[in-house]
């Protein structure tokens, strides 16, 4: 496998030996990491971080990633550059692909990040759109092949918004390496029939399967992994949180799920989760729907804080995985120097 000069815009333009070849060559740098082994292979290189859209991990995770790669990095926020104001996004990519050697973006539109990696003429990664979140999934599967020493087979439910762009991710990522993916959620949430028509073709190259049910104990029995994401996503107007919750309450990861599904079962997140009423944002809607929805009224709603404290959690493994998985991926598609 050589990806040098690629783009991760989504995981459908990765092959299945192309994903687990980026997973091992995490796995190998988080090793290296950890026995203090230098590996500053790209000391002669710079990328820039393009940011519409908050964030914690993703942002970190290319920073420290590409500092331990020898990199310079630049940061660029929703606020601070002249993209889609004053310069399209093409100008854009053509005015930063002569200065760096690879550009991360996270924003709205899936549209916005094809225009980068068709004229910047280097590397360009998603760091999250409405659409996708492929390094995400990298850093997941990192996860699960620790906890398990495999992927496929793994019996992989999601739970909630499965349309959003972890829903979306994560049913490409589970068809390309022969996992068995489950959607529980209302059938208004279940993901685009085009796209679940491609990844049931996948599916079927690599001895993985794609489920929808509405039922998610049934979801839950015997799962390998159960996954949730937030209910309402970046971007999205506040006003749908009300219909969310009405939506989405019976698909909280609560206990009685976990207690369903094998014993060895894992609990992940992407994060950020609202497990509590110690944010902003928790505390407000525990405020707003606490009375109507009486499950909610301690600001846990994706996911309980028993679930995500127990010892079955693994989510800020996930969350360290982000950054040893977005290393893996620029050094692979900056240079030869991956194996
Ligand atoms: N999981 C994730 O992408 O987190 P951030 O929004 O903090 O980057
Ligand atoms: N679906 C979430 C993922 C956050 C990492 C969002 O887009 O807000």
């Amino acid at each position: 496998m050589n990806i040098k000069g690629r783009n991760l815009i989504t995981l459908l333009d990765f092959s299945s030996e192309e994903i687990q070849d980026l997973i091992n060559l995490a796995a190998k740098l988080k090793y290296e990491k950890n026995e203090g082994i230098n590996h500053k292979h790209l000391h002669d290189k710079n990328v820039v971080l393009l940011f519409q859209k908050d964030s914690t991990r993703t942002r970190c995770a290319f920073e420290v990633g590409a500092l331990d790669l020898g990199m310079g990095v630049t940061y660029l926020g929703p606020t601070g550059s002249q993209m889609g104001k004053k310069e399209s996004v093409k100008d854009t990519a053509r005015v930063l692909g002569r200065m760096y050697d690879g550009i991360e973006f996270r924003g709205y539109l899936q549209q916005d990040v094809e225009t980068l990696g068709e004229y910047a003429g280097v590397p360009v990664w998603n760091g999250l759109t409405d659409t996708y979140h492929p390094t995400q999934i990298l850093a997941d599967f990192l996860t699960i092949q620790e906890q398990f020493g495999y992927l496929k087979g793994i019996k992989f439910v999601y739970f909630g918004d499965a349309r959003n762009n972890m829903g979306n991710s994560l049913m490409i990522g589970c068809a390309k390496m022969g996992m068995h993916f489950y959607a529980a959620a209302p059938k208004e949430l279940w993901p685009d029939k085009a796209l679940i028509e491609k990844c049931e073709g996948i599916a079927k190259s690599t001895g993985g399967s794609l489920n929808f049910t509405t039922d998610p104990i049934l979801a839950s029995q015997n799962a390998d992994v159960l996954y949730t994401d937030v209910w309402v996503s970046m971007g999205e107007p506040k006003e749908v949180w009300k219909s969310r919750i009405e939506e989405l309450h019976p698909y909280q990861v609560n206990m009685r799920l976990m207690k369903n599904a094998k014993p060895t079962a894992i609990f992940m997140h992407c994060l950020p989760a609202f497990h509590g009423n110690n944010t902003e944002l928790g505390a407000q809607i525990a405020h707003d729907f606490g009375e109507e929805f009486p499950i909610v009224k301690m600001g846990e709603l994706e996911v309980t804080d028993e679930v995500i404290e127990s010892n079955q959690s693994v989510v800020f493994d996930e969350a360290e995985n982000r950054m040893h998985t977005i290393k893996a991926v620029m050094l692979a598609t900056l240079s030869d120097l991956y194996v």
